[in-house]
């Protein structure tokens, strides 16, 4: 008798202990209260969405401006070639741009397209800078020996802005 009376005085602080841990286990965090108390008067917090919402419109991931795109792209010689008003096809020197942002995402999906971008952003630049990696199909659209018609050194007369502008301007012509 004294024996297992013993044992369990030996056993008894750690018990105890167990039984303390498990009791604090299913107790609520003792410092949840305050917070949750002082939430309901405080504005629920959403930096990112109303951020990226009041960046957005006339801005593009690459920063381009469209209204500076637009008037840029009217001075320079692109209106010559292009218009901005009716959708392709059609174009008698250059393919028409009027929904070049909905023709970027069709012709980056084709099986013959062999250029390097994966979004309409990404195409519209490459036919900027490299008119040759991808030649709409048309027989005014390229010389006799498979050249494009559209000149191939805006990369280096234009600006890295002016190229994000005009950029983000054709983005915006679906
Ligand atoms: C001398 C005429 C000419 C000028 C100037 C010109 N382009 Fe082009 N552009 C073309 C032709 C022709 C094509 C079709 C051949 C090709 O795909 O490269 C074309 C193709 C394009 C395309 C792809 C169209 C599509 O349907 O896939 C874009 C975008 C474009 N040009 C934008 C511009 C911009 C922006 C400028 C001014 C910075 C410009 N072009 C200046 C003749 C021109």
């Amino acid at each position: 008798m004294n024996d297992s009376l013993l044992s369990f005085y030996r056993i008894a602080p750690g018990l105890l202990a167990l039984i303390l841990l498990a009791g604090c286990a299913r107790m609520p965090i003792p410092t949840s209260p305050a917070p949750g108390a002082a939430s309901p008067t405080a504005p629920p917090p959403r930096p990112a969405p109303t951020i990226v919402a009041t960046v957005t419109p006339a801005a593009t991931s690459s920063g381009g401006d469209a209204a500076r795109g637009n008037t840029l792209f009217a001075s320079l010689p692109c209106s010559s070639c292009h218009d901005v008003m009716h959708p392709f096809p059609g174009g008698q020197v250059g393919p028409n741009l009027g929904n070049i942002a909905t023709e970027a995402a069709r012709i980056i999906k084709l099986p013959d397209y062999k250029g390097r971008a994966t979004d309409p952003a990404g195409y519209i630049r490459e036919s900027i800078l490299d008119p040759n990696a991808y030649i709409v199909p048309g027989d005014v659209y390229h010389t006799a020996d498979g050249q494009s018609v559209m000149p191939k050194d805006f990369g280096t007369t234009l600006t890295p802005q002016q190229i994000d502008d005009l950029v983000a301007y054709l983005l915006t012509l679906k």
